[in-house]
């Protein structure tokens, strides 16, 4: 489990003073990726259109491009608004497997200071029930605190 209050700290600082998206991206996604070994694969999938999401700034194999609000744990974040943690990524319809080897992920809508939907932040697993609800709030306010500024 990272040392969230550590972790939060960092980016804080790391990205004070920053408001360009794809930086603040890449940093998040480098700091949760190494903060922790059961984060196999750690990034973003920006808004870029209606009902369309497309890979942004991201740590671990490549990941696939575009994602659909009507797919994937990633377009159900986004078509819903609510985190998705996903125990079993085998017992979710219609889950996109970017590699093989994932086995549970957790996905986050990313807002602005507008509540605009900009993002999900996703994270994949090669553990099964890797992720908890504490994980989920704890990013979600790491999240918050970085891209609720803009
Ligand atoms: N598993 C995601 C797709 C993105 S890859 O995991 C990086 C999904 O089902 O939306």
């Amino acid at each position: 489990m990272p040392a969230y209050s550590t972790l939060s700290q960092t980016v804080q600082s790391l990205t004070d003073g920053e408001d360009d998206v794809i930086a603040l991206m890449a940093t998040v996604a480098c700091e949760v990726h190494h903060s922790d070994a059961r984060f196999d694969w750690t990034g973003f999938y920006r808004v870029t259109g209606p009902e369309m999401l497309k890979i942004g700034p991201y740590q671990g194999g490549h990941g696939c491009l575009h994602i659909p609000f009507s797919r994937g744990v990633c377009g159900a974040a986004a078509r819903t608004g609510q985190t998705q943690l996903v125990a079993d990524v085998d017992a979710f319809p219609g889950h996109i497997a970017c590699a093989t080897s994932t086995r549970s992920e957790l996905v986050i809508p990313v807002r602005n200071g507008a509540g605009e939907l900009i993002a999900v932040f996703d994270i994949d697993s090669d553990q099964p029930s890797a992720f908890t609800e504490h994980d989920a709030e704890q990013l979600d306010a790491i999240l918050t605190g970085v891209f609720g500024r803009l």
